[in-house]
Formats: C-alpha cells, structure tokens, sequence
C-alpha cells in the first residue's frame, strides 16, 4: 500500500525527541533517553513514505522549557523534526509528571501497586497537562495529518482532539504495559473511566504484546460496558481498532553501525581494558522496574558460587539518569550505589573489581561498542513494555557470539526465545544463566543469534510505522460506512418515490424497540390496535410481502398476529409461518445445554434484583430492563465473560445481544440465515426494507441486497444504511406509505 494517505504526520508525546542544553551561554541540542524517544527518532529517516508533503518534516508535539524559536535557533539542519514545545507550568508539571504519570500510572501499570499514590490533585494536574498539549495541537493541525499521540502520559489527550475535531486521523500507542483489569481498577472510578475513554477518541489503539491488548479490551468491556471482539470496540457512536504492533528497532542502523571504524576503535580501547576478561553489560535507566536490585542479586549469588570466574569477568552496569528529582528514585540510586560497593567491597583486590557501575548516558558509538563486544547482555526487568535494548543487543552482534539473558517479564521476551530466559526474583536462576552463557558452545551462541536477528529485521521500526499506518488508514476507509446516518426528509422522499414505483416489494419488522416501544416485563409489549391497522392496511396491497422478523416465541407471535396476513419468524428463525399456514420449524430434542445456563442464569438473577430468566422453546434470555442499571451493568460484563468462557467449550451455542437481555441459543441461525433462506434466495424484489433496533437485527442487515433500505431504529452505529431517531419514527414511516 502507498501510506501517502495522510498529509502530515503529528507526534505528541510528553518527551521530546531532544533537550537543550545551555552551558555557558552556548545552547546545544542533545537527544533524549528512553525507548520512546529512540523508536520514534528513526522516523525521520523514512518519513517520505509516509506522508504527502515530502518539503515538510515530522511535527512533534512535546513538553519543554525552551520556545520554538530557541529549537530553531539550535536546529543544526540535522533533525528532521519541525518541533512545537509545550511549556508547562511547573507547579502543575510537578503533579502532572512527577505525581500522575510516575508516582501513580507507572508503578501502577508495572504491577508495583503498593507504590501508586492516589491523589486528586494530581489527576486534576493531569487533565490540565492534557488540556495544555491539546491545545498546541489545536493551533496547528490541518484536515488530513495523522496525528500519532503517544503513552501513558497523554491519555487523555485522544477524547480532547476527537471532541474538536471529529474527523481527526487518530492514533494512540502505549509503550508501557496495560495491566489486568484487577490492577487498573485500583484506579478510582472517575480517573479510570475518563482514561479509557481518553483513549477510546483515537480510531486506533496499539499495544506492544497481545496480553496488553486483551488487558485493555477487557478493562473496556468491565468497567465501560461497550461491546469488544477480538480487535473491535463499538461505542454508541464509534468503532475503534485496538492492535498488537511489538515496536522494532532500526535494525540496520545497530546492525550498521556495529561494523563502523568508529565503533571498531571503540572496541579496541574495551580489548586493550579488558584484556582475556569476559564482558558482562547491561544499560538500564534508573527505574525499580528495571531489576537492577535484583540483577545484583544475581551478581551476588554468582560470584558466590563461581569463585574460579573470578578475575575473569567484569560486570559493566550503566544506569541512564532518569527522574531522579521523584524521591522513590533518588533513593533506589543510593542504595542500588551501596549495594555495589558491598559487593566491589567484598570480592574487590589490587587489580580486580567485579563491578564497573556507571550512573551516566552513553554516546551511540560507545553503546555500540559494549553491545557488541560484551558476552553477555543481562538484561532483568521485573516488568517492562518492551526493552528496546534487548532488541539492540542483538542487532549490534557483529560476531553473534554475544549472550542474551532476558527476563520473562519484558515485553520483548515474546521476540527473543532463543535468548536464556530467567525471572528476576529469583537470583540463582539468574547466577545460574550467567554461568550457563559463559560456558556456550559458540557454534549455538551463533544459530540462536541469528534466527533473532531475522525476526528483528523482518519485523523492524519500520514495519512498525507501516503497519500502524496502513491499519489506521484501511480503518477509516472500512469505517466510512458505518456512521450514524439520519434517515432525512430527503432520503424519506427517495425512498417514498422507489416504493410507488416497485411492484414486488419485501418489508422486514424487528418487533421490540422498533414496532413496539420497550416495556417492563416483555408481557406487556403488546401490539397497539392502531399498529395492527397500519399493519394491516400495509399488507393488503398485493404488491407487499411482510415479515415480522423477532426473537419473541411463536406463543406470543400467534397470539397477536396468528389470523394476519403477515409472514412471522420466532426465535430468531427457529420457527416460522405464512399467512393461515402452519409453523414450521422444531425444538430441540437435546437441550441439556438449558440446564447448566439455567444455573449460571439464575446465580446472576439472585445477584441482580429485577432481573428475569424467560425460557423460550429453543433458547434462554436473560432480561435486566428492571435492574439498577449501574449495579447490573457490571454484573452483566461478568456474566458475559462467564458465558463467554463457556462456549468456548460447547461451541454448538452463541450468545445474541439485545437491548436489555441476552440470549442463549443453538448455534446455526439467525435472522439472517433466515431471511435469506425464505425469501432472497428464491425470490427478486424491486423494493426491500428492514428495520430493526437491536445486535441481533445486524444479521439482518448484513445479508441485506445493496439497495435496499436497511434501517437502524436509534442513534447507534450500525452497518444499516441510515438510522431512526425513535421507535414512534417507524410507525410514522409506515403511516406515510400507506397514504400513497
Ligand atoms: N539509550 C539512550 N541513552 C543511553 C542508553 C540507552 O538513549 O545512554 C536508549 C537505548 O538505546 C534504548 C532506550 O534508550 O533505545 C531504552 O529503551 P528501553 O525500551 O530499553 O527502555 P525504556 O527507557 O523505554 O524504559
Ligand atoms: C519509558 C516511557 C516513555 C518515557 C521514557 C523515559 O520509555 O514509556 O514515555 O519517555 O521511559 O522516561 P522519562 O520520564 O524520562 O520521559
């Protein structure tokens, strides 16, 4: 595909892709650290692909001290980026960055639950932060650009661009884990709802491991209540995409560079250090998410129990500055510092210290060089997004005899399996990796290496770019029909004018929410005489075929319409009958299933007051019109999930979602399948309506010809072709054709 869909490409994030550094009264543009900044930084090489306006460069949005002017002034041509800071107050940066973002959605994200803090004024400083960075892009954004918000820092910031802008071309992508619903729920109910439905204003929603993505999809379903399939979530208005997309790394620039004379003289200076000695790196920034105090533990054990490795390898931990004005920060470093000199302190002699600790950035080629030249990368999250450097790691093996040692609890672990896998937490499994990986046959070192090196390629920043891109454009173009359209006077007289004209004409009447309005108890959804009559009126001119298509039994439907000239389905097309003919269609002769859904049923109409089992000849509804909406709809997700879990092992079932109530039913029919057997099958009408309100009339629709007039009885998407406002809209629009 030719990703020149979208006119300019707008990156926001909190970070920018570079800080300015002032010293002595000369200002010097440096890049910043952290995954984010470096995936998003390769963009700049390829950004032609991507966009229409080839003069133009990548704008980025992002929080900084400095002014535009002062980023032009720096800007020494290389950097392809047109930046537009944010400047931000710093009593609300502080509760914004330092307090939201880092001392409650971080720890909380990384499963680090007992170090969130839950303060108002720090969401409250959040939303103004939002706020702030919304309306930078306010001032520039054109019809067109795409505009790629990223993290955990911004997740409101979606819903506030959707809001002004409707039409906007909206990404979102989370470089951070999304955890289980039982940890994001800690958050209280006002922050969690408006953050997901922050999110939910981007059309497309990223993740970089499915186990995210299904955290958010059901933390979507559980506390928001909207309906989620496997990629899909329908809001009353909206579809949004939600995708795995694991970030890559520009894998031929590591790869590259690892061969570079620059790089080359950086390893001769290690060989020279390090003389026979093996290599041991890691480079971490300073986060309690890192593991970097488990990674010691480890460290620990290993010297303990190998002392013949002694003097023969060197620990060369790097720790990149990060947020270390947040006090929890501040400390780890004392200690993480402590720590090492415990150890150096212990194992330490004239010529030999098993520790080189670092608490600084690296130069790309220095970082390079220790990749590549190290033989062991120890890399020990206790929780991580991804870990680029991992990724990095390996590109940069020029020899590929480098070991890989991965924590399980890293994003990028589901990329790199040939890699020795270890948890954390436990530190003899960690010494015991680092002995296993100095005793490697090289020959394996090498063929591991090397199959990871092919899926980083193939799968690499680029591809990560391209694919986002190309699912969010193939996303509005599949989305373009699927918006509310109100049936208007001038599709009213369209439509008028093709029914005086045809002469084989097939209606299609769902009965609850679109010919009758909804009632407590389903008993009492009765027929009016007056509907009756304009039934009645309609189905007398000869060139009319009725049917009303329900999920009522074929009691009910006998009882009101059984002497009418119109055609009945029950059940959804379990049954059905023509006018003064017999039902067709049988009960299930096995219908043990009923038994077991019965008992779930009924545990959730004890748990939910008001609520009704209905059993009808070939399947069980749950009604919850009458239950306190808020208590029930919670109630209702789990007993979704329950069901859901359920038919994955009878899959002779389905479940059918209608307004209020759902369904339990054999597998095999729908109104669809119905209606397409009884009447398009076999006949050709020059005039078709449906018109339905509810999940289930969707099977309707989809097997609809293309000009017929399908019809969706309240403002919700639906892949009908226009909708009705209200039920009383029907029964107008009945009247009105039988005036003609
Ligand atoms: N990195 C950096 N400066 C350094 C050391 C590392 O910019 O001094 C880069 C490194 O190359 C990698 C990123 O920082 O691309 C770290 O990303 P990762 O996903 O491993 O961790 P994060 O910082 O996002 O938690
Ligand atoms: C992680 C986050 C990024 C963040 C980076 C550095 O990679 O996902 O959003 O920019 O860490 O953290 P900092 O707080 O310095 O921006």
């Amino acid at each position: 595909m030719n990703n020149k869909s979208f006119n300019r490409i707008i990156i926001i994030s909190n970070r920018l892709p570079f800080k300015i550094i002032n010293t002595n009264g000369e200002k010097k543009l440096i890049q910043n650290s952290g995954g984010l900044v470096s995936a998003i930084l390769s963009l700049s090489e390829k950004k032609n692909d991507y966009i229409n306006d080839s003069s133009g460069k990548i704008i980025w949005i992002g929080n900084s001290d400095y002014t535009r002017e002062d980023f032009k002034e720096v800007d020494n041509q290389s950097n392809d980026f047109d930046i537009y800071p944010v400047q931000i107050d710093k009593q609300v940066y502080e509760k914004y960055y330092e307090g939201f973002c880092n001392d409650t959605l971080w720890p909380l994200f990384h499963y680090f639950t007992t170090y969130a803090v839950y303060d108002e004024a720090y969401y409250e400083n959040y939303t103004i932060a939002n706020q702030l960075f919304f309306l930078e892009l306010e001032k520039i954004i054109q019809p067109n650009d795409f505009v790629w918000v990223h993290d955990y820092q911004l997740c409101l910031l979606p819903k506030l661009i959707r809001n002004k802008f409707p039409e906007a071309n909206i990404g979102f992508f989370l470089h951070i884990p999304f955890p289980s619903y039982e940890i994001f729920r800690l958050l209280r109910r006002k922050w969690r709802e408006e953050i997901l439905n922050g999110i939910l204003g981007a059309d497309l929603v990223g993740f970089h491991t499915y186990d995210y993505t299904q955290h958010f999809l059901q933390s979507v379903r559980r506390l928001l209540g909207y309906e989620t399939t496997l990629r899909y979530i329908y809001t009353e208005d909206r579809i949004i995409k939600v995708e795995t997309f694991p970030i890559g790394i520009d894998f031929e620039k590591f790869e590259n560079a690892s061969k570079s004379p620059d790089v080359q003289k950086e390893i001769h200076k290690l060989q020279n250090t390090l003389g026979e000695k093996k290599l041991i790196f890691s480079v971490d920034r300073l986060d309690y998410t890192k593991g970097i105090l488990d990674k010691l533990k480890g460290v620990k054990y290993f010297l303990r129990t190998y002392p013949e490795w002694h003097k023969k390898v060197i620990f060369n931990m790097v720790v990149v500055p990060s947020r270390d004005t947040i006090p929890r920060y501040a400390n780890m470093k004392k200690e993480l510092e402590s720590i090492v000199g415990q150890i150096n302190g212990k194992y330490s002699n004239l010529d030999w210290r098993p520790i080189a600790y670092q608490y600084k950035s690296l130069e790309f080629n220095e970082m390079i060089a220790l990749y590549s030249y190290s033989h062991i990368g120890l890399i020990t999250p206790l929780r991580d997004g991804m870990n680029l450097v991992a990724k990095e790691y390996i590109a940069s093996q020029k020899h590929n005899q480098g070991v890989l040692i991965i924590s399980e609890l890293a994003g990028a672990v589901t990329e790199l399996g040939e890699a020795i896998i270890i948890n954390p937490t436990d530190s003899k499994e960690v010494g015991e990796a680092i002995y296993r990986a100095l005793e490697m046959d090289q020959k394996e070192i090498e063929i591991k290496n090397k199959r990871m090196k092919i899926r980083l390629k193939n799968y690499d920043v680029f591809a990560w770019t391209n694919d986002f891109i190309e699912q969010l454009f193939l996303l509005k173009k599949d989305l373009k029909g699927m918006q509310v359209k109100i049936l208007n006077n001038i599709v009213e007289e369209d439509l008028i004018n093709h029914y005086k004209v045809a002469n084989k004409r097939l209606f299609l009447f769902d009965y609850d929410g679109t010919l009758v309005p909804f009632s407590k108890y389903p008993e009492n959804a009765i027929p009016s005489n007056d509907l009756i009559e304009q039934l009645s009126t309609l189905s007398i001119n000869s060139k009319n075929l009725i049917a009303i298509v329900s999920g009522r039994d074929r009691t009910f439907l006998e009882k009101y319409f059984g002497n009418s000239n119109l055609i009945l389905i029950g059940e959804h097309g379990a049954f059905h009958k023509f006018p003064h003919k017999d039902w067709i269609g049988q009960a299930e002769k096995n219908d043990d299933w009923k038994i077991k859904i019965r008992e779930l049923l009924e545990r959730y109409t004890n748990r939910c007051n008001g609520s009704i089992i209905e059993e009808k000849e070939v399947s069980l509804a749950w009604h919850y019109r009458n239950s306190e909406i808020e208590f029930t709809s919670v109630r209702y997700q789990e007993l979704k999930e329950e069901l859901s879990e359920f038919l994955n092992y009878d899959h002779s079932l389905q479940t059918l979602e209608g307004n209020k109530v759902i369904e339990i039913k054999k597998i095999g029919y729908d109104k669809g399948t119905i209606v397409q057997k009884l009447f398009l099958d076999s006949e050709q009408f020059d005039f078709i309506m449906a018109i339905g309100d509810d999940k289930t009339d969707e099977d309707l629709f989809k097997v609809m010809p293309k000009d017929s007039y399908t019809i969706k009885v309240g403002m919700t998407v639906s892949i009908a072709k226009y909708n009705l406002k209200a039920q009383s809209n029907v029964i107008d629009l009945i009247k009105k054709l039988n005036t003609i």
